[in-house]
Protein backbone atom coordinates (compact mmCIF):
# COMPACT_ATOMS: atom_id res chain seq x y z
CA UNK A 1 0.00 0.00 0.00
CA UNK A 2 2.75 2.35 0.93
CA UNK A 3 4.80 1.51 -2.49
CA UNK A 4 1.36 2.04 -4.21
CA UNK A 5 1.03 5.42 -2.87
CA UNK A 6 4.48 6.48 -3.46
CA UNK A 7 4.40 5.72 -7.15
CA UNK A 8 0.93 7.32 -7.47
CA UNK A 9 1.80 10.48 -5.82
CA UNK A 10 5.43 10.48 -8.46
CA UNK A 11 3.23 9.89 -11.15
CA UNK A 12 0.94 12.87 -9.95
CA UNK A 13 4.16 14.94 -9.79
CA UNK A 14 5.68 14.16 -12.86
CA UNK A 15 2.15 14.80 -14.18
CA UNK A 16 2.37 18.54 -12.79
CA UNK A 17 6.20 19.10 -13.81
CA UNK A 18 5.47 17.66 -17.49
CA UNK A 19 2.93 20.47 -17.85
CA UNK A 20 5.64 22.79 -17.92
CA UNK A 21 4.87 26.12 -15.46
CA UNK A 22 1.71 25.97 -13.26
CA UNK A 23 -0.85 28.16 -14.27
CA UNK A 24 -2.88 31.02 -12.63
CA UNK A 25 -5.45 29.04 -9.72
CA UNK A 26 -3.57 25.42 -10.17
CA UNK A 27 -2.01 23.90 -7.18
CA UNK A 28 1.57 24.21 -6.39
CA UNK A 29 4.72 23.83 -4.35
CA UNK A 30 6.83 26.37 -4.75
CA UNK A 31 6.92 30.17 -6.47
CA UNK A 32 9.53 29.40 -9.05
CA UNK A 33 6.72 26.51 -10.22
CA UNK A 34 4.36 28.98 -11.26
CA UNK A 35 4.09 31.35 -14.22
CA UNK A 36 5.70 34.71 -14.83
CA UNK A 37 3.79 37.00 -12.48
CA UNK A 38 2.38 34.70 -10.28
CA UNK A 39 3.59 33.14 -6.96
CA UNK A 40 2.46 30.10 -4.78
CA UNK A 41 0.50 31.21 -1.65
CA UNK A 42 -2.22 29.38 0.61
CA UNK A 43 -5.46 31.49 1.45
CA UNK A 44 -6.89 30.38 4.33
CA UNK A 45 -8.08 26.84 4.28
CA UNK A 46 -6.95 25.60 0.87
CA UNK A 47 -4.00 24.65 -0.30
CA UNK A 48 -1.49 26.48 -2.30
CA UNK A 49 -2.35 27.93 -5.45
CA UNK A 50 -0.10 29.73 -8.46
CA UNK A 51 -2.04 33.19 -7.69
CA UNK A 52 -1.16 36.25 -9.48
CA UNK A 53 0.85 39.43 -7.88
CA UNK A 54 1.31 41.19 -10.58
CA UNK A 55 -0.64 43.13 -13.25
CA UNK A 56 -0.22 43.56 -16.91
CA UNK A 57 1.51 46.19 -18.44
CA UNK A 58 -1.05 48.61 -20.25
CA UNK A 59 1.24 50.15 -22.09
CA UNK A 60 2.59 46.74 -23.70
CA UNK A 61 -0.89 46.32 -25.25
CA UNK A 62 -2.04 50.24 -26.42
CA UNK A 63 0.67 52.87 -26.45
CA UNK A 64 0.20 56.43 -26.19
CA UNK A 65 -3.77 57.37 -24.46
CA UNK A 66 -3.74 59.48 -21.78
CA UNK A 67 -2.80 59.41 -18.65
CA UNK A 68 -6.71 59.46 -17.54
CA UNK A 69 -6.80 56.61 -20.04
CA UNK A 70 -5.16 53.97 -17.46
CA UNK A 71 -5.29 52.38 -14.29
CA UNK A 72 -2.78 51.35 -11.99
CA UNK A 73 -2.19 49.28 -8.75
CA UNK A 74 -2.00 51.42 -6.16
CA UNK A 75 -0.82 50.22 -2.29
CA UNK A 76 -2.31 52.14 0.87
CA UNK A 77 0.01 52.66 3.35
CA UNK A 78 2.77 51.37 0.69
CA UNK A 79 5.70 52.28 3.82
CA UNK A 80 3.69 50.17 6.62
CA UNK A 81 5.39 47.09 5.73
CA UNK A 82 4.71 44.03 8.11
CA UNK A 83 7.78 42.54 10.19
CA UNK A 84 9.75 46.30 10.21
CA UNK A 85 11.00 48.12 13.39
CA UNK A 86 10.93 51.92 13.35
CA UNK A 87 13.94 53.81 12.36
CA UNK A 88 13.90 55.37 15.66
CA UNK A 89 14.40 51.81 17.10
CA UNK A 90 11.50 51.77 19.43
CA UNK A 91 9.07 49.45 18.19
CA UNK A 92 6.26 49.70 15.90
CA UNK A 93 2.77 49.44 17.90
CA UNK A 94 0.59 50.32 15.08
CA UNK A 95 -1.24 49.15 12.21
CA UNK A 96 0.19 47.32 8.79
CA UNK A 97 -0.80 47.16 5.13
CA UNK A 98 1.96 45.39 2.95
CA UNK A 99 3.75 42.54 3.26
CA UNK A 100 7.30 43.82 0.89
CA UNK A 101 9.50 47.03 0.39
CA UNK A 102 8.44 49.33 -1.87
CA UNK A 103 10.64 49.00 -4.04
CA UNK A 104 9.49 45.14 -4.37
CA UNK A 105 6.24 46.70 -5.17
CA UNK A 106 7.30 49.02 -8.14
CA UNK A 107 9.06 46.05 -9.32
CA UNK A 108 6.13 43.88 -9.17
CA UNK A 109 4.05 47.05 -10.92
CA UNK A 110 2.88 48.82 -8.32
CA UNK A 111 2.34 52.16 -9.66
CA UNK A 112 0.45 54.23 -7.05
CA UNK A 113 2.00 54.96 -3.76
CA UNK A 114 -0.13 56.14 -0.64
CA UNK A 115 2.18 57.94 1.87
CA UNK A 116 1.02 59.29 5.15
CA UNK A 117 3.89 62.30 5.83
CA UNK A 118 4.56 63.70 9.22
CA UNK A 119 6.84 66.20 10.48
CA UNK A 120 8.92 64.07 13.12
CA UNK A 121 12.45 65.06 14.69
CA UNK A 122 12.85 67.81 12.58
CA UNK A 123 12.59 65.87 9.15
CA UNK A 124 9.38 64.38 7.42
CA UNK A 125 8.57 61.01 8.57
CA UNK A 126 6.30 58.15 7.34
CA UNK A 127 4.12 57.49 9.59
CA UNK A 128 0.51 55.84 10.68
CA UNK A 129 -0.82 58.25 13.82
CA UNK A 130 -3.80 59.56 15.56
CA UNK A 131 -4.38 63.73 15.81
CA UNK A 132 -1.68 65.05 13.18
CA UNK A 133 1.10 63.91 15.76
CA UNK A 134 3.99 61.22 14.96
CA UNK A 135 5.08 59.41 18.04
CA UNK A 136 8.30 56.59 17.94
CA UNK A 137 5.78 53.22 18.16
CA UNK A 138 3.64 54.58 14.76
CA UNK A 139 7.03 56.60 12.89
CA UNK A 140 8.43 53.87 10.09
CA UNK A 141 10.96 55.91 8.96
CA UNK A 142 12.26 59.10 7.21
CA UNK A 143 9.84 59.76 3.87
CA UNK A 144 13.53 60.44 2.05
CA UNK A 145 14.34 56.93 1.99
CA UNK A 146 11.18 55.63 0.21
CA UNK A 147 11.15 58.37 -2.30
CA UNK A 148 15.08 57.68 -2.95
CA UNK A 149 13.69 54.37 -3.84
CA UNK A 150 11.30 55.77 -6.47
CA UNK A 151 13.91 57.97 -7.91
CA UNK A 152 15.79 54.76 -8.10
CA UNK A 153 13.26 52.95 -9.77
CA UNK A 154 12.22 55.94 -11.96
CA UNK A 155 15.71 55.71 -12.90
CA UNK A 156 16.27 51.83 -13.69
CA UNK A 157 12.58 52.51 -15.69
CA UNK A 158 12.16 55.45 -17.93
CA UNK A 159 10.02 54.00 -19.71
CA UNK A 160 7.46 53.95 -15.94
CA UNK A 161 5.18 56.76 -14.38
CA UNK A 162 4.75 56.35 -10.61
CA UNK A 163 2.07 58.56 -8.43
CA UNK A 164 2.45 59.29 -5.21
CA UNK A 165 -0.64 60.29 -3.14
CA UNK A 166 0.18 62.32 0.03
CA UNK A 167 -1.99 62.27 3.21
CA UNK A 168 -0.12 65.01 4.40
CA UNK A 169 0.34 66.34 7.87
CA UNK A 170 3.44 68.64 7.31
CA UNK A 171 2.92 72.21 8.64
CA UNK A 172 6.33 72.86 8.59
CA UNK A 173 7.46 75.70 5.74
CA UNK A 174 7.96 73.74 2.35
CA UNK A 175 8.30 70.72 4.25
CA UNK A 176 7.54 68.39 1.64
CA UNK A 177 9.57 70.80 -1.12
CA UNK A 178 12.75 70.23 0.91
CA UNK A 179 12.16 66.21 1.28
CA UNK A 180 11.35 65.73 -2.52
CA UNK A 181 14.70 67.59 -2.90
CA UNK A 182 16.76 65.82 -0.89
CA UNK A 183 15.44 63.07 -2.44
CA UNK A 184 16.93 64.41 -6.17
CA UNK A 185 13.27 63.81 -7.72
CA UNK A 186 12.21 67.21 -7.98
CA UNK A 187 13.56 66.78 -11.10
CA UNK A 188 11.16 63.69 -12.72
CA UNK A 189 8.40 66.08 -11.32
CA UNK A 190 4.89 66.71 -13.39
CA UNK A 191 3.98 69.99 -13.24
CA UNK A 192 0.31 71.04 -11.74
CA UNK A 193 0.62 73.32 -14.63
CA UNK A 194 0.00 70.33 -16.82
CA UNK A 195 -2.49 68.83 -14.99
CA UNK A 196 -6.15 69.71 -16.56
CA UNK A 197 -8.63 71.22 -14.64
CA UNK A 198 -12.16 70.97 -14.43
CA UNK A 199 -12.35 67.25 -16.20
CA UNK A 200 -10.22 67.90 -19.56
CA UNK A 201 -7.57 65.02 -20.89
CA UNK A 202 -4.39 64.42 -19.47
CA UNK A 203 -1.64 64.59 -21.44
CA UNK A 204 -0.41 61.21 -23.22
CA UNK A 205 1.84 59.08 -21.55
CA UNK A 206 4.32 59.11 -24.54
CA UNK A 207 4.24 62.65 -23.86
CA UNK A 208 5.03 62.08 -19.73
CA UNK A 209 7.94 59.82 -20.87
CA UNK A 210 9.54 61.98 -23.61
CA UNK A 211 9.48 64.80 -21.45
CA UNK A 212 10.71 62.81 -18.51
CA UNK A 213 7.98 63.98 -16.35
CA UNK A 214 7.25 60.89 -14.65
CA UNK A 215 6.16 61.30 -10.87
CA UNK A 216 2.62 62.63 -10.06
CA UNK A 217 2.36 63.93 -7.04
CA UNK A 218 -0.84 64.80 -4.97
CA UNK A 219 -1.71 66.24 -1.48
CA UNK A 220 -4.21 66.35 0.82
CA UNK A 221 -3.81 69.92 2.13
CA UNK A 222 -5.21 72.04 -0.55
CA UNK A 223 -2.76 75.43 0.03
CA UNK A 224 0.21 73.28 -1.14
CA UNK A 225 -0.98 73.49 -4.55
CA UNK A 226 -0.29 77.53 -5.00
CA UNK A 227 2.14 77.83 -2.27
CA UNK A 228 4.52 74.63 -3.31
CA UNK A 229 3.56 73.47 -6.44
CA UNK A 230 1.95 70.22 -5.31
CA UNK A 231 -1.56 69.12 -7.04
CA UNK A 232 -4.35 69.33 -4.36
CA UNK A 233 -6.21 65.76 -5.05
CA UNK A 234 -9.38 66.78 -5.39
CA UNK A 235 -9.12 69.45 -7.77
CA UNK A 236 -7.88 66.31 -10.05
CA UNK A 237 -9.77 63.30 -8.99
CA UNK A 238 -12.96 61.56 -7.48
CA UNK A 239 -12.48 59.50 -4.55
CA UNK A 240 -14.99 56.79 -2.94
CA UNK A 241 -15.11 56.36 1.09
CA UNK A 242 -12.20 54.71 2.63
CA UNK A 243 -11.82 52.18 5.34
CA UNK A 244 -14.66 49.54 6.10
CA UNK A 245 -17.19 52.45 4.80
CA UNK A 246 -15.38 51.66 0.99
CA UNK A 247 -16.25 48.00 1.39
CA UNK A 248 -19.85 47.87 1.46
CA UNK A 249 -21.20 45.34 -1.42
CA UNK A 250 -22.72 47.39 -3.65
CA UNK A 251 -22.25 50.52 -2.55
CA UNK A 252 -19.86 53.20 -3.70
CA UNK A 253 -19.76 56.69 -2.48
CA UNK A 254 -18.10 59.83 -2.76
CA UNK A 255 -15.76 60.86 0.27
CA UNK A 256 -16.44 63.85 1.79
CA UNK A 257 -13.64 65.97 0.36
CA UNK A 258 -14.39 64.93 -3.20
CA UNK A 259 -16.68 65.81 -5.81
CA UNK A 260 -19.38 63.17 -6.65
CA UNK A 261 -18.44 60.06 -8.38
CA UNK A 262 -20.34 60.87 -11.58
CA UNK A 263 -19.02 64.25 -12.09
CA UNK A 264 -17.54 65.66 -15.74
CA UNK A 265 -15.54 68.33 -13.56
CA UNK A 266 -12.48 65.65 -12.91
CA UNK A 267 -11.08 63.32 -14.77
CA UNK A 268 -9.34 60.81 -12.44
CA UNK A 269 -11.14 57.81 -10.40
CA UNK A 270 -9.39 57.02 -7.05
CA UNK A 271 -10.89 53.60 -5.50
CA UNK A 272 -10.04 52.64 -1.81
CA UNK A 273 -10.83 49.11 -1.63
CA UNK A 274 -9.55 48.20 2.20
CA UNK A 275 -10.74 47.94 5.81
CA UNK A 276 -10.24 50.40 8.84
CA UNK A 277 -7.46 47.94 10.60
CA UNK A 278 -5.28 46.53 7.69
CA UNK A 279 -5.71 42.69 8.15
CA UNK A 280 -3.39 40.04 6.64
CA UNK A 281 -5.50 36.87 7.14
CA UNK A 282 -8.81 38.49 5.51
CA UNK A 283 -6.67 40.73 2.88
CA UNK A 284 -6.97 37.17 0.95
CA UNK A 285 -10.73 37.37 0.75
CA UNK A 286 -11.02 41.29 0.02
CA UNK A 287 -8.77 41.50 -2.95
CA UNK A 288 -10.41 38.47 -4.49
CA UNK A 289 -13.96 38.30 -5.69
CA UNK A 290 -15.59 41.05 -3.32
CA UNK A 291 -12.75 43.53 -4.96
CA UNK A 292 -13.76 42.91 -8.82
CA UNK A 293 -17.97 43.41 -7.62
CA UNK A 294 -16.28 46.97 -6.43
CA UNK A 295 -14.15 47.80 -9.27
CA UNK A 296 -17.59 47.25 -10.94
CA UNK A 297 -19.73 49.31 -8.50
CA UNK A 298 -17.37 52.01 -8.56
CA UNK A 299 -17.29 52.45 -12.31
CA UNK A 300 -20.91 52.75 -12.76
CA UNK A 301 -21.34 55.01 -9.63
CA UNK A 302 -19.01 56.94 -11.50
CA UNK A 303 -20.55 57.22 -14.84
CA UNK A 304 -18.86 54.03 -15.92
CA UNK A 305 -15.01 55.69 -15.53
CA UNK A 306 -12.98 53.00 -14.98
CA UNK A 307 -10.98 53.56 -11.77
CA UNK A 308 -7.23 54.96 -12.28
CA UNK A 309 -5.84 54.01 -9.05
CA UNK A 310 -7.12 50.95 -7.13
CA UNK A 311 -5.65 51.13 -4.03
CA UNK A 312 -5.54 47.61 -1.56
CA UNK A 313 -3.47 45.93 1.45
CA UNK A 314 -1.22 43.52 0.98
CA UNK A 315 -1.71 43.77 -2.91
CA UNK A 316 0.10 40.15 -3.39
CA UNK A 317 -2.96 38.46 -1.42
CA UNK A 318 -5.76 36.66 -3.37
CA UNK A 319 -7.34 33.63 -3.98
CA UNK A 320 -7.14 33.61 -7.51
CA UNK A 321 -6.27 36.92 -10.13
CA UNK A 322 -6.02 39.30 -7.21
CA UNK A 323 -5.98 43.23 -7.42
CA UNK A 324 -3.82 42.55 -10.17
CA UNK A 325 -7.12 40.99 -12.20
CA UNK A 326 -8.99 43.72 -10.77
CA UNK A 327 -6.56 46.79 -12.42
CA UNK A 328 -5.90 44.22 -15.54
CA UNK A 329 -9.98 44.59 -15.76
CA UNK A 330 -10.04 48.03 -15.57
CA UNK A 331 -7.02 48.75 -18.07
CA UNK A 332 -9.10 46.38 -20.67
CA UNK A 333 -12.71 48.18 -20.19
CA UNK A 334 -10.68 51.46 -20.65
CA UNK A 335 -7.99 50.88 -23.61
CA UNK A 336 -9.97 48.39 -25.71
CA UNK A 337 -13.04 47.49 -24.20
CA UNK A 338 -11.79 44.45 -23.52
CA UNK A 339 -12.93 42.26 -20.36
CA UNK A 340 -8.91 41.93 -19.31
CA UNK A 341 -6.14 44.66 -20.62
CA UNK A 342 -4.90 40.75 -21.95
CA UNK A 343 -7.59 40.45 -24.12
CA UNK A 344 -6.73 43.81 -26.09
CA UNK A 345 -4.89 42.82 -29.51
CA UNK A 346 -1.45 45.23 -29.67
CA UNK A 347 -1.74 48.49 -31.13
CA UNK A 348 -5.92 48.35 -31.39
CA UNK A 349 -7.38 51.34 -29.70
CA UNK A 350 -11.16 49.58 -29.11
CA UNK A 351 -13.95 47.18 -29.60
CA UNK A 352 -11.53 43.78 -31.18
CA UNK A 353 -10.89 41.44 -28.50
CA UNK A 354 -8.21 38.22 -28.76
CA UNK A 355 -10.34 35.09 -27.78
CA UNK A 356 -10.57 34.42 -24.16
CA UNK A 357 -8.51 31.24 -23.80
CA UNK A 358 -5.00 31.39 -25.42
CA UNK A 359 -3.35 33.99 -22.89
CA UNK A 360 -1.93 33.62 -19.55
CA UNK A 361 -3.69 36.22 -17.80
CA UNK A 362 -7.01 34.70 -19.39
CA UNK A 363 -9.21 34.91 -16.16
CA UNK A 364 -12.04 32.73 -18.09
CA UNK A 365 -9.27 30.40 -18.91
CA UNK A 366 -8.07 29.27 -15.33
CA UNK A 367 -11.21 28.84 -14.16
CA UNK A 368 -11.50 25.27 -15.69
CA UNK A 369 -7.87 24.73 -15.00
CA UNK A 370 -9.21 25.29 -11.15
CA UNK A 371 -11.00 22.91 -10.88
CA UNK A 372 -9.79 20.36 -12.08
CA UNK A 373 -6.30 20.69 -10.76
CA UNK A 374 -8.00 21.67 -7.46
CA UNK A 375 -9.08 17.53 -7.58
CA UNK A 376 -5.58 17.01 -8.73
CA UNK A 377 -4.15 18.87 -5.44
CA UNK A 378 -7.06 17.22 -3.00
CA UNK A 379 -6.37 13.62 -4.69
CA UNK A 380 -2.18 14.57 -3.42
CA UNK A 381 -3.35 15.65 0.01
CA UNK A 382 -5.27 12.48 0.48
CA UNK A 383 -2.17 10.44 -0.08
CA UNK A 384 0.21 12.39 1.73
CA UNK A 385 -2.63 11.64 4.93
CA UNK A 386 -2.82 8.53 3.53
CA UNK A 387 0.98 7.85 3.57
CA UNK A 388 1.49 9.50 7.22
CA UNK A 389 -1.33 6.95 8.84
CA UNK A 390 0.08 4.12 7.24
CA UNK A 391 3.90 5.40 8.08
C1 LIG B 1 12.19 58.39 20.56
O1 LIG B 1 13.32 57.92 19.87
C2 LIG B 1 14.46 58.73 19.97
C3 LIG B 1 15.55 58.13 19.12
O2 LIG B 1 15.26 58.35 17.78
C4 LIG B 1 14.90 58.84 21.44
O3 LIG B 1 15.97 59.73 21.53
C5 LIG B 1 13.72 59.35 22.27
O4 LIG B 1 14.07 59.32 23.63
C6 LIG B 1 12.49 58.49 22.05
N1 LIG B 1 11.37 59.08 22.74
C7 LIG B 1 10.60 58.40 23.55
C8 LIG B 1 9.45 59.14 24.15
O5 LIG B 1 10.77 57.22 23.76
C1 LIG C 1 -24.88 61.93 -10.75
O1 LIG C 1 -25.72 61.11 -9.96
C2 LIG C 1 -26.79 61.81 -9.33
C3 LIG C 1 -27.58 60.86 -8.46
O2 LIG C 1 -26.88 59.74 -8.10
C4 LIG C 1 -27.69 62.41 -10.39
O3 LIG C 1 -28.73 63.15 -9.77
C5 LIG C 1 -26.86 63.33 -11.29
O4 LIG C 1 -27.65 63.80 -12.35
C6 LIG C 1 -25.67 62.59 -11.86
N1 LIG C 1 -24.82 63.54 -12.55
C7 LIG C 1 -24.31 63.30 -13.75
C8 LIG C 1 -23.42 64.36 -14.30
O5 LIG C 1 -24.54 62.28 -14.36
C1 LIG D 1 2.64 48.44 -31.97
O1 LIG D 1 3.32 49.68 -32.03
C2 LIG D 1 4.69 49.62 -31.63
C3 LIG D 1 5.27 51.01 -31.74
O2 LIG D 1 4.40 51.96 -31.31
C4 LIG D 1 5.46 48.66 -32.49
O3 LIG D 1 6.77 48.53 -31.99
C5 LIG D 1 4.78 47.30 -32.48
O4 LIG D 1 5.44 46.44 -33.38
C6 LIG D 1 3.33 47.43 -32.88
N1 LIG D 1 2.69 46.12 -32.80
C7 LIG D 1 1.90 45.65 -33.75
C8 LIG D 1 1.35 44.27 -33.55
O5 LIG D 1 1.61 46.30 -34.74
C1 LIG E 1 -14.99 25.42 -19.03
O1 LIG E 1 -16.13 25.26 -18.23
C2 LIG E 1 -17.30 25.76 -18.80
C3 LIG E 1 -18.44 25.54 -17.83
O2 LIG E 1 -18.01 25.75 -16.53
C4 LIG E 1 -17.59 25.08 -20.13
O3 LIG E 1 -18.72 25.69 -20.73
C5 LIG E 1 -16.40 25.26 -21.05
O4 LIG E 1 -16.61 24.53 -22.23
C6 LIG E 1 -15.14 24.74 -20.37
N1 LIG E 1 -13.99 25.02 -21.21
C7 LIG E 1 -13.04 24.13 -21.42
C8 LIG E 1 -11.90 24.57 -22.29
O5 LIG E 1 -13.06 23.02 -20.91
Amino acid sequence: MKYQSAVFFLALLQLNLCAGLIKQGEVCVANKACEQGLHCESCVGLLPHCTRYQPLNPFHKVKGLAFNRYSWLTTHNSFARIGTKSGTGSPLLTVMNQQDSVTDQLNNGVRGLMLDMYDFNDDIWLCHSFGGKCFNYTAFQPAVYVLIEVREFLENNPADIVTIIIKDYVTSPNGLTKVFDAAGIKRLWFPVSRMPPDGGEWPTVDDMVRQNQRLVVFTSKQAKESSEGIAYMWNYLVENKYGDAGMIDGSCLNRAESFPLNTSERSLVFMNYFPDAGNFAKACKYNSAPLINMVKTCSEASGRKWPNFIAVDFYKKSDGGGASEAVDMANGQQVCGCSSVGFCKDNVTFGTCEQPGGTPASSGAVKNATSSTERLGILIQVHLLLGILLA
